[in-house]
């Protein structure tokens, strides 16, 4: 194995606007609401620090208060917690501050996910790091992460998701052309389009929101021009380095995924992830499964 730079840092960003879920997101960022009782950003740090990734850079727009909070010590809530011995809430509220070092830039201008990007050069330096995407939550028994890490430790450059999606939903998403390699969930990715329409998509492959990227994605950006919906796309800084030699920040792979994602992005894929997590807990399922059954009964 070729001994490339680890991948310690993990970037989230976090600046949308969040306009799907108005009038909830006015004075909340979209981040912040629930899956269950956990807003859905605390999933997302879990899951970097899962995979290892324990120094986290969220990039931030206007309503940044709710999550440093949420990712600090609430010293009132646990002195309350601790008068009434309530152990369990205590260390639910001591969690996310323990998850992982955080820090925070804003994002001045919202003007893109590869903006977004940009906006964390300055934290990231010259490593490569992971990007993580709020509204794609993965399956915690899943390690998505953990294996895109391990081809970028076989192959370097950069590594992007890939999910087979219908080609009716292809234009929700950056879209790859893939080739294939000696490992059978491992593809070099030699084209990328952001949102193309279904009819002139290259292939079914979805980039979903994990990324671990090389860190000459910087530069590349900086020269990037604003492309889909007027904004400065990660998907074509990507594309870029793409067509790449190793020297010049090169090239990308893919990890094709085929477990579970739980989309968040809008108001269905967002109650459909909260019933899927409501079903998988052990402290709710055993009352919320037979009340959703006979619901579903009820209303059919
Ligand atoms: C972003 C990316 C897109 C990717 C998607 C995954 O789009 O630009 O390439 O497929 O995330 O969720 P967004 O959903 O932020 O519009």
């Amino acid at each position: 194995m070729a001994d490339f730079d680890p991948v310690t840092k993990a970037v989230v960003p976090a600046a949308g606007l969040g306009t799907r879920f108005l009038p909830a997101t006015k004075a909340t960022p979209k981040e912040m609401l629930p899956i269950v009782d956990k807003p859905a950003i605390q999933y997302v740090v879990e899951e970097a620090a899962s995979a290892g990734l324990l120094d986290v850079l969220m990039v931030t727009g206007k309503n940044k208060r709710s999550i440093e909070d949420h990712f600090d010590r609430a010293f009132e809530l646990e002195e309350a917690l601790e008068a009434k011995g309530d152990e369990h809430r205590l260390s639910q509220v001591r969690e996310p501050a323990s998850l992982a070092t955080l820090h925070y830039v804003r994002q001045g201008e919202p003007k893109g996910l590869g903006h977004a990007v940009l906006c964390a050069k300055h934290h990231v330096g010259d490593h490569p790091f992971a990007c993580l995407l709020g509204d794609d939550l993965i399956d915690h028994r899943d390690h998505l992460l953990r294996r895109m890490i391990e081809v970028r430790n076989t192959f370097g450059g950069s590594v992007i998701a890939l999910m087979e999606v219908p080609k009716e939903s292809v234009s929700l998403y950056g879209v790859a052309t893939i080739e294939p390699t000696d490992e059978e969930d491992v593809v070099r990715v030699t084209d990328l389009v952001e949102k193309p329409p279904a009819d002139e998509a290259p292939s079914n492959w979805a980039i979903i929101g994990r990324y671990v990227i090389d860190p000459t994605v910087f530069e590349v950006l900086e020269q990037t021009p604003p492309g889909r919906g007027g904004e400065i796309q990660l998907t074509d800084a990507l594309r870029t380095l793409a067509a790449r030699g190793p020297e010049e920040g090169g090239p990308v792979h893919g990890v094709l995924f085929r477990g579970r994602r739980y989309d968040t992005g809008d108001k269905l894929d967002y109650l459909r992830t909260v019933v899927k997590f409501a079903a998988d807990r052990q402290d709710l399922a055993p009352e919320f499964v037979p009340w959703l059954r006979e619901f579903l009964d009820e209303i059919s």
